[in-house]
């Protein structure tokens, strides 16, 4: 081949390629044509190839010439993918109907309820103190409300004022217990429950101790719903077993409990109460986070200067035996707090119903 030769073929690849390459329809057919004239047997790559052949004069202005032409059609084969992409993309946008350039919809983010808020910060604190969760059933047996915690038949408690009964009777006390005690009547009647003690009763059936359980849950009570009251309302039951558990450990327990809620000037107090299941018993009040008892008209703790706050004490035996637990090798301490009362406290709301009403104005100003 002579350098005139060369030159020309070097033109017809030019030609040749100049014509094709804008004409591409998709990135495919565009890949292959670069294949076709750069690639490792590529028209182009021969013609520079054979260029050592010529003779060293001739061999520099055709060099510039293959390598200029090589450089050309690079950008041109890069122009044409820029384009073939784009117009791949504006296709697909086309086929999707779908304007990305609309501004997004509004996605309001959801809130925690402040009754879950309250819970998870009860829970966290309890947890840190190496309580573990349970839960139980809110349709419960008379046996587990009731006649389980040592609360006679004839206590106020069990009156149709106070509780919610269902017409069924439970003709399976496996229905609603996993591994039913032997003590557990037949025919039981059911019933809302009315507090989340039965979970005690459930958790140590079904367990061994040494027990730390906190065991949150809906209650239901039949009650005038009013600012403080609601027939619907949350419990949070704490309670430990072991060896040698004291009236101490109960109250630094919920020394640290209320503290860990409250900030670290909560001041609490125990006053004696009777719980059918525990024995001594007690109220715990706390000294009023709004006016530490210094307002005869403070409007939360009404000039008492304290709060009434949960029930407690500790784990009457007659309870063990039920369970099969040895009262003897056994003590323990309980507590129930009102998780309504203390999100109230927590959140300055001073109607209950607050919670239960769904209003979204409102529980939107809780969000966190
Ligand atoms: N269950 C009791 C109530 O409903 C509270 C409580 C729990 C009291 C545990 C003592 C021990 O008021």
């Amino acid at each position: 081949m002579t350098p005139s030769e060369w030159k020309a073929q070097l033109e017809r690849v030019r030609d040749r390629y100049l014509q094709a390459i804008p004409q591409t329809k998709n990135i495919n057919e565009l890949e292959r044509l670069k294949i076709g004239c750069l690639g490792r047997k590529g028209a182009l790559t021969d013609l520079l190839k054979v260029l050592k052949d010529f003779p060293m004069e001739s061999r520099k202005p055709m060099g510039t010439a293959g390598n200029s032409l090589k450089n050309e059609l690079t950008a041109l084969i890069e122009e044409r993918r820029n384009a073939l992409l784009h117009s791949d993309m504006e296709v697909n946008l086309l086929k999707t109907r779908l304007d990305p350039t609309l501004p997004p919809c509004p996605f309001p983010d959801g809130s925690l309820h402040p009754l879950t808020l309250t819970l998870e910060k009860m829970t966290g604190i309890l947890s840190k103190m190496g309580f573990s969760p349970a839960e139980g059933p809110m349709v419960e047996t008379e046996y587990y409300n009731f006649g389980a915690l040592n609360i006679p038949a004839d206590h106020p408690a069990r009156d149709l004022h106070d509780t919610f009964y269902l017409k069924d009777t439970n003709p399976h006390p496996s229905a609603l217990s996993p591994q039913p005690s032997a003590l557990t009547p037949k025919n039981d009647r059911l019933l809302m429950r009315t507090h989340t003690s039965p979970i005690q009763i459930r958790l140590m059936e079904n367990a061994r101790p040494p027990l730390r359980i906190m065991a949150p849950g809906r209650c239901f009570r039949h009650d005038a719903v009013d600012a403080s009251h609601s027939a619907v309302f949350y419990h949070l039951e704490g309670f430990y077993v072991d060896r040698h558990v004291s009236m101490a450990d109960l109250k630094g327990t919920l020394q640290s409990f209320i503290r860990g809620l409250f900030g670290p000037e909560a001041e609490i107090r125990f006053r004696p109460s009777y719980f059918p299941f525990v024995e001594p018993g007690a109220e715990v009040d706390m000294k009023c986070i709004f006016c530490q008892g210094s307002n005869q008209g403070c409007p939360v703790c009404k000039g008492a200067g304290w709060l009434e706050l949960l029930g407690a004490g500790i784990i009457h035996p007659d309870v063990f035996k039920t369970v099969n637990y040895d009262p003897e090798v056994w003590n323990g301490f309980a507590f129930g707090i009102g998780v309504d009362r203390v999100a109230m406290l927590l959140f300055g709301i001073n109607d209950i119903r607050t919670f239960y009403e769904n209003d979204l104005r409102t529980l939107e100003q809780f969000s966190q």
